[in-house]
């Protein structure tokens, strides 16, 4: 049986979705207003929730990714009675299951509901059954992350292609190693290919290699790149790069897993799971002419579509909080302790070099704080505090073109007038803050305490009360990489 919610101001709606839903042997709930409908979430873990778009404080297509990072986890189908195609591309885009147009049938709203919780079903069946899978370094709780961590766990126990997309510095080449050391390719090479920088003149020897003589300068046989990921992944970096001449030759290779070496006359086979990124629209590039759509459809069994920060600005805190610690043991630094309005000046930034420019950011604020303990604003570049406060500036003195700055860490839209309660806000960064504290101290109580300025006692009667334990961080042989259990 299923928990369902229904947030919709017509409460004839309500009250037949309730009937039919009760009918199909699941509890059903509904709530007029979307801040009704949010405390409803708070209160308790849901299976799927209908969403009207058109609701007296807001609307619900706003909000359909908050839902989805609610407790449970719930699908959620748009119902509205004013479809639009912007609309409905925004809610797939934000992880919605559907978007179902009113009047609609009950018939329709039925199948959907059975087809969305048979597809919960599996999904705990399999990953029940699928083996543990480690996130190797991958930050992010927010839905969208959380989406892809979860394709890209199925997809390392196959061996089909995958292509990851997104823009720069979101993360294509960290989850592209990912899927390699998941697979049962693990112990063989990721060989990356970084089709931008390939030399003109030399390209095919190095992706095919060369035998003796093929060329002026080949004076000894040479493996390419292909044949060297037999066995492991062939990581192809800028797919979008890659010379039309070379797409037609990659598409051979990739139907028949073997290739010709320069001036070579046999044929060898190569064994290799390919993974392809891009940051660039190679639909549209097929459009154009310039990318050819047999290669891409090849290319992109599995498609993993990576989020620009800005749209899960919900992991910064916890971005900023494992990257400080990695670099401060990189530069040999004491960890160190954060002014809040250092979080809030990188939590309203709009990121357009996405986490690359974060890490880079941070690397830059932890040289220049040298060995202070507390990073504030000043350590951080003119530009962003530049942009955050031109941002922040409301009314006709502002002059900012660039993006509206994200709001401080928090995913609910302004028009929202209602919040969650203060105190599961504050118990929420409590619980976030303590953990990170014992990730960047490894554990270590007397510099949990030095950082966060909490007494020992006072420190140890928060991590009793929100469960948190000392020991997932401590144990020497765990990977810094993986997120321990608390
Ligand atoms: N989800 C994440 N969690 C933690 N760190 C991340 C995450 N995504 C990216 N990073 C970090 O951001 C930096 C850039 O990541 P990566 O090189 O994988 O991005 P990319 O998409 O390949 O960028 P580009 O398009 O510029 O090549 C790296 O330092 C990486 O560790
Ligand atoms: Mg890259």
């Amino acid at each position: 049986m299923a928990t369902i919610l229904i947030i919709d101001d017509d409460p004839q709606i309500c009250e037949i979705l309730e009937t039919f839903i009760h009918r199909e042997g699941h509890r059903p709930f509904s709530r007029q207003t979307l801040t009704e409908g949010l405390r409803q979430l708070e209160k308790a873990p849901f299976d799927l929730v209908f969403l009207d778009v058109g609701l007296p404080d807001g609307s619900g297509l706003e909000l359909v990714r908050h839902i989805r990072s609610s407790q449970g986890r719930p699908e959620v189908v748009i119902i509205t009675g004013t479809g639009d195609a912007d609309g409905a591309e925004m809610a797939i885009k934000n992880g919605a299951w559907d978007y179902l147009q009113k009047p609609f049938h009950l018939k329709e709203i039925i199948l959907t509901l059975t087809r969305a919780l048979q597809y919960r079903e599996n999904l705990k069946a399999s990953s029940a059954k699928a083996p543990p899978f480690n996130s190797r370094g991958i930050i992010g709780s927010s839905p969208v992350i959380h989406d892809c961590l979860a394709t890209l766990a199925h997809a390392s126990q196959n061996s089909a292609n995958i292509l990851i997309t997104g823009e720069t510095g979101t993360g294509k080449e960290l989850f592209a190693r990912a899927v390699h050391k998941n697979s049962a390719r693990k112990e063989n090479a990721f060989i990356v290919v970084d089709c931008a920088a390939l030399p003109e003149t030399l390209k095919e020897s190095a992706l095919f290699g060369h035998e003796k003589g093929a060329f002026t300068g080949a004076d000894k046989r040479s493996e390419g790149l292909v044949k060297q990921a037999h066995g492991g992944t062939l990581f192809l970096d800028e797919v979008g790069e890659l010379a039309p001449s070379l797409q037609k030759v990659f598409l051979r290779v990739l139907q028949e897993k073997c290739f010709r070496p320069v001036g070579g006359d046999t044929e060898l086979k190569s064994n290799f799971r390919l993974v392809a990124a891009t940051h660039q629209n190679l639909d549209q590039m097929v459009t154009e002419g310039s990318f050819r759509s047999d290669l891409l459809y090849r290319l992109r069994t599995v498609a993993i579509e990576l989020p620009p920060l800005r749209l899960h600005a919900e992991d910064i805190q916890e971005l900023i909080l494992y990257h400080t610690g990695k670099i401060c043991q990189n530069f040999h630094r004491e960890p160190k302790g954060f002014s809040p309005d250092f979080f809030q000046m990188l939590c309203g930034y709009h990121w357009p070099g996405n986490i690359r420019e974060l890490v880079h950011t941070l690397e830059g604020a932890i040289s220049k704080a040298g060995h202070e303990p507390i990073l504030f604003p000043m350590h951080l570049p003119n530009t962003i505090r530049v942009h955050v406060a031109r941002a922040n500036l409301k009314g006709p003195t502002s002059v900012t073109e660039a993006p509206p700055a994200i709001q401080l860490c928090t995913p609910l839209p302004p028009r929202l007038k209602s919040l969650p309660s203060r105190e599961t806000v504050l118990i929420d960064a409590d619980r976030t803050y303590l953990r990170h504290l014992m990730q960047v101290t490894r554990g270590n109580i007397k510099e949990s305490c030095r950082i966060s300025g909490l007494g020992r006692t006072r420190l140890y009667a928060l991590m009793k009360k929100y469960k948190i334990s000392r020991l997932g961080w401590t144990t020497p042989e765990h990977s810094e990489l993986e997120a321990p259990v608390t």
